[in-house]
């Protein structure tokens, strides 16, 4: 049989995500009433991080404690993956000591190198081209505030980055409108191959009727010597309450934070009523619990 990975929603059909949702939301009513359970119990999930981390890090950890199982994190100089050892050596032999990995990486073929190398569950923690685990929370976090997904357009704004593709990876499938408003040469990756997906450079059209605005950093990790440069292309397309104001009346904002106020977002739309940037936070736990429990139970 097939190992399952959680690599890209890509490789997902619309069914196994809405599956992943419905679990998610199951988990959570659980872990909100603590009926505690225990499904994997004698379970143990491996972390690699090759960059910093607060939410994916403590979310494994806690998400993998609450469904009975044992979260390891190895630390970059512990491991120093290709350099110490090469990533088949390092897949090959966590394989042999846990039931799954998750690792967060600079480059995706490192990751799909590895994950062809491990004999057990591989889940994409970030990687430079997608966030997946980010995507099914944030959906997990709109279906909570609006109730029809299919009705609801989302407008990103800003870089056309990983949790960039990802959302519009995970919104094609759940036939949901998505409007990138990005400056040239920061689309996202493939974008002409998605029908729901429209192209903007014109933040203020863009968010026109939007019912969700969503941005991220505009120098992602990795890209630090860059940073110039993207500030400089980044102009004009920083979420304000004033751009804000063009969308729906009821439009929520989100945000996967780290957050960099005064660049992509102003201090004051991360604290207006309609963020839900913390929410989204915490659902990151529900919904990779739903994913961990996916791929070992
Ligand atoms: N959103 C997100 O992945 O946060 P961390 O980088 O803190 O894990
Ligand atoms: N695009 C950001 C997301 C961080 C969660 C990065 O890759 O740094």
């Amino acid at each position: 049989m097939l190992k399952k990975d959680f690599i890209s929603i890509l490789d997902f059909s619309k069914q196994e995500i809405i599956d992943l949702l419905t679990k998610a939301k199951e988990l959570k009513a659980l872990q909100k009433k603590i009926i505690l359970q225990d499904p994997l119990k004698g379970k143990t999930l491996a972390m690699i991080f090759q960059k910093p981390s607060n939410r994916t890090r403590v979310s494994f950890e806690v998400g993998m404690y609450q469904l009975g199982g044992l979260a390891v994190n190895i630390l970059p100089q512990e491991i120093e993956i290709g350099v110490r050892e090469s990533i088949p050596a390092v897949a090959k032999t966590l394989s042999r000591f846990v039931d799954a990995i998750m690792l967060r990486v600079f480059k995706h073929k490192d990751l799909i190198e590895f994950c062809q190398n491990a004999d057990v569950p591989v889940i994409n923690g970030l990687s430079d081209l997608e966030h997946p685990c980010q995507a099914l929370a944030d959906i997990l976090t709109i279906e909570e505030k609006k109730s029809n997904l299919e009705t609801i357009k989302i407008c990103y704004v800003g870089d056309g980055n990983n949790v960039c593709n990802s959302l519009i990876h995970i919104a094609n499938l759940l036939n949901m409108e998505i409007v990138v408003a990005c400056p040239k040469n920061y689309e996202p990756l493939n974008h002409e191959k998605f029908s729901n997906l429209t192209i903007s450079h014109n933040p203020k059209e863009a968010v026109l009727n939007a019912d969700v605005i969503y941005t991220d950093v505009w120098v992602s990790m990795g890209q630090e010597e860059e940073t110039t440069k993207r500030t400089k292309d980044f102009q004009g397309f920083m979420v304000t309450k004033e751009l804000i104001s063009k969308a729906k009346k009821d439009c929520l904002f989100m945000h996967c934070l780290p957050a960099h106020p005064g660049f992509e977002v102003s201090e004051e739309v991360l604290n207006l009523p309609n963020s839900i940037i913390f929410d989204q936070a915490e659902n990151r736990l529900h919904a990779q619990k739903a994913v961990l429990y996916y791929l070992l139970k």
